[in-house]
């Protein structure tokens, strides 16, 4: 039985040490509060641990060379799946098998030798799918994507993809988009990419059968081409006449949207491509990242019919020879028609105004990102002379202009024209006056250098940019306006709402603004959404209030940028936190109610602690202690300086009130000092009002009486529980009582003084008054004489 057990232990542990042995992957933790992972670029050799509810994994340019079967299950929400520029050469055919949720999937630029349709045999939620580089020659038969039905996006190919069969994309039947590599493709089955309906986008890596094998090239773009789909040509290198051949077959098909991308192309392969496109309706004809070979020669092709041409979209030209190319004069066959024309960061730095003329249907022309200066773009505009009559909208975006009222002369006679976006230039000042079109409603003069505005500005403008400038102030009255943007300038304050009575849009952000409030916004009548963020908030406790209210959207105005830009740059305490996280105490805000709440309850606490304090004598106690400790150290001294004998200098200390000073002397003082009957002798006694040596402290007079006195005599009445120093004296000779030990208080009762009628505090008294005898004068006369004898037996009594 033992055995048995220490060997299914002894089972369970080798299990245990052998998962953890081969299971030698690490953990990738990067994932954001979206549960989106990224463990990109993390030299990473195995497919990583992560938490299980990850929606995205980005396991991009790492080093990992298989997925097992064990990698990736339980990961069933997970939706994005990123392996692009790893070394896979190995994928278990069940990986996939638990991402149930997957619907995007990017295996490309790895080393999969072929493809295999058991990885995607669960993956029903699948949209998008690229395996694009990947050294597989065949997709492989049965397809890969059969029962992927929610498959919208496919890429695929690379530069050994040799063959497609029509049997391979078994089971595509709609696209959106559609990328094939297919350099190297060397057979092709007529029909292979035909079944795709309705087909997206296509885009197209053929550059080698373009050259070497035109019925296949042909062949493939019979399969794609539609009046509806865009078709993309990539990696083009176009030179000689018949070139571009296998596009004749778009052409039959009357593809309106052609692209070209990464393209290198001769005069002989444009004039080629103009006849290819004769009397086709293209409409849109898009080339970027192409390289001009020739010197722009193309009238070979004046012939065509280039009328439905409605847009040209040309971005990032390179013309080699740009010193004998050619000005576009002999194109009127070509530039007549389009309606939209781009010719964007291509280093034009001058339209000659006879090709400007040319384009009389031009309503949109965009120049951004060329090398414009004042003076071309006179030339491009034909300075004073008509030309562009009916454009609409005008990019001269990042060119190299300087002079505001250069360019709004030149535009003044542009009747039609709508928008003019001359962002990014070296605009630095603005004049006084301007002649604008009166059409004009948007103005972009953003990233310029302006510091300030002036009526220059057109008043019919609706939209206007003028963010990333050096303004601080904006004091001009634009009452079409409906938008403005003035991020990254320096304003310290909201400009008036007055100014903009039908603003509906205020972009402000990263300014200097300190602080805006309910007022502010109410000067603006009709303004619906404000971006203030990224400014240097003090955090006030009506702004911190305000703008809390204005997140919960309160107002008429919603701040539409993201809450957490919105951060305090002031108090100290509080930099870098988001207003909407501040939490100011009552203490901060409300201080002057703070402050007197908190005066008034402590006077309220003093005033208490006072009565408490009157209502306890206190006050006395503490008096009474400090005079004690004082007056006792001050004993000390004396009695270490003389002996005691010598001290005793009177028979009896006298205490007694003011008040009852009459009974003393008429009385008291009398009796003992001058006895009448012989046999007794004269008593000496210490009166303060006569003994005590003036000048020095009483309570020092005091102590030092009831010291040099053998006996001290207390003359109790109403009037001495009423006095201080009589207090006092009880007092000391209490202390001194029990220092020298015996009997020295004699207490008289000068007036019948209950016990109790004596309060609580004069404890001292009290106990003495239970403790010692005491002597009660007598109202009648004869019994005075007992009294008087009995006080001197006292007095002399423990002597004898
Ligand atoms: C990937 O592995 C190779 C050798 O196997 C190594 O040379 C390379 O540096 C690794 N790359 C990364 C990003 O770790
Ligand atoms: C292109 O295909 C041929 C065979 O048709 C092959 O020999 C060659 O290696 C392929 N090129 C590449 C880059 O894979
Ligand atoms: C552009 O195309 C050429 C072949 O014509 C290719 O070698 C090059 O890699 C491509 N460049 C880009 C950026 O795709
Ligand atoms: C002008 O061109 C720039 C840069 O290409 C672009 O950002 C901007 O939106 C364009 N303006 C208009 C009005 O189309
Ligand atoms: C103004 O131009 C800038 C830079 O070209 C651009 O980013 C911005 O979107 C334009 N503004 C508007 C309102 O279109």
């Amino acid at each position: 039985m033992r055995g048995s057990c220490c060997t299914l232990l002894l089972v369970l542990l080798s299990s245990c040490t052998a998962l953890s042995a081969d299971d030698g992957r690490s953990s990738c933790s990067r994932c954001d509060l979206q549960l989106s992972c990224n463990c990109s670029h993390a030299g990473l050799s195995r497919v990583p641990t992560v938490t299980g509810g990850a929606l995205s994994l980005d396991l991009s340019f790492n080093n990992i060379t298989m997925v097992t079967a064990a990698d990736l299950t339980g990961h069933a929400s997970l939706r994005t799946l990123d392996l692009h520029g790893n070394s896979l050469s190995v994928i278990h055919p069940s990986a996939f098998d638990s991402l149930w949720s997957l619907e995007e999937l990017d295996l490309s630029d790895n080393q999969l030798p072929a493809l295999n349709h058991s990885w995607f045999r669960k993956l029903e939620a699948l949209q998008r799918l690229n395996l694009l580089n990947n050294p597989y020659r065949y997709l492989g038969s049965p397809s890969v994507f059969y029962g992927l039905i929610r498959l919208r996006r496919l890429a695929f190919g690379g530069p050994a993809l040799e063959e497609l069969r029509r049997a391979d994309l078994c089971g595509v039947t709609q696209l959106e988009e559609l990328t094939v590599h297919g350099n190297n493709l060397s057979r092709y089955e007529s029909g292979t990419l035909a079944d795709i309906w309705p087909l997206g986008r296509v885009t197209l890596k053929l550059h080698g059968l373009f050259s070497t094998n035109e019925t296949l090239a042909s062949a493939v773009l019979a399969d794609v081409s539609y009046p509806e789909t865009p078709i993309i040509l990539e990696d083009l290198h176009l030179i000689g006449s018949q070139s571009l051949q296998p596009l004749r077959e778009s052409a039959r098909r009357r593809v309106r949207h052609l692209s070209f991308r990464n393209v290198s192309a001769s005069d002989e392969s444009i004039i080629d491509l103009l006849v290819v496109m004769d009397g086709v309706p293209l409409s849109y004809l898009h080339m970027e990242d192409v390289t001009l070979t020739g010197e722009g020669r193309w009238e070979k092709a004046n012939w065509t019919d280039q009328r439905s041409i409605d847009e040209f979209f040309i971005r990032n030209v390179l013309v080699l020879d740009v010193f004998k190319f050619t000005s576009f004069l002999t194109l009127k066959f070509l530039l007549t028609y389009p309606r939209r024309v781009s010719v964007i960061n291509s280093r034009v730095y001058v339209m000659p105004c006879q090709s400007s003329q040319l384009l009389v249907n031009l309503q949109y022309l965009d120049l951004s990102d060329n090398l414009l200066t004042d003076l071309t773009l006179a030339e491009t505009l034909c300075g004073r002379n008509k030309t562009l009559e009916e454009l609409r909208v005008l990019n001269t975006s990042g060119n190299a202009l300087q002079s505001l009222s250069t360019v709004s002369r030149l535009v003044a006679k542009l009747t039609k024209l709508t928008h003019l976006d001359i962002s990014r230039n070296s605009y630095s000042f603005m004049p006084s006056s301007c002649s604008w079109p009166s059409t004009l409603r948007f103005l972009n003069i953003s990233r310029a250098k302006l510091t300030t505005i002036s009526p220059c500005l057109p008043t019919s403008l609706e939209v206007l940019d003028l963010n990333n400038n050096d303004l601080s102030a904006f004091t001009l009255p634009l009452p079409a306006l409906r938008e403005l943007y003035l991020s990254g300038n320096k304003f310290l304050r909201l400009p008036s709402g007055k100014l903009f009575p039908n603003l509906q849009t205020l972009t402000i952000q990263s300014n200097t603004l300190n602080t805006f409030g309910h007022s502010d916004l109410r000067s603006y009548r009709r303004l619906q959404t404000l971006q203030a963020g990224q400014n240097k908030f003090i955090c006030s406790c009506d702004f911190v209030t305000f703008l809390r209210s204005q997140f919960k959207g309160d107002g008429d105005v919603k701040l539409t940028d993201e809450g957490d830009s919105y951060v305090c740059d002031s108090p100290l305490y509080l930099q870098g936190e988001p207003v909407g996280r501040v939490r100011l105490s009552v203490f901060i805000c409300q201080r002057v109610l703070f402050v007197s709440v908190c005066c008034g309850l402590a006077l309220f606490v003093w005033i208490l602690i006072c009565f408490l304090l009157w209502k306890l004598h206190t006050f006395w106690y503490l008096k009474m202690t400090w005079a004690w400790l004082k007056a006792k150290r001050s004993s000390k001294v004396r009695k270490s300086k003389d002996s005691l004998e010598a001290l005793l200098s009177f028979d009896a200390f006298v205490s007694y009130s003011e008040r009852d000073a009459g009974w003393v002397e008429n009385f008291l003082v009398p009796e003992l000092e001058e006895p009448r009957e012989t046999d007794s002798q004269p008593l000496t006694l210490c009166l303060h009002k006569r003994d005590f040596i003036p000048g020095q402290w009483i309570v020092d007079n005091i102590m030092s009486a009831i010291e040099r006195s053998r006996r001290t005599i207390f003359v109790l009445s109403e009037n001495f529980v009423q006095s201080d120093w009589c207090r006092y004296e009880l007092d000391f000779s209490h202390f001194w009582l029990f220092d020298a030990g015996g009997d020295a208080a004699i207490l008289i009762l000068l007036e019948p003084l209950a016990k109790d009628n004596v309060p609580k505090r004069f404890c001292k008294l009290r106990k003495l008054m239970s403790s010692t005898t005491y002597l009660e004068w007598p109202q009648e006369e004869e019994r005075r004489e007992e009294f008087w004898r009995s006080l001197r037996s006292a007095l002399k009594g423990e002597d004898d």
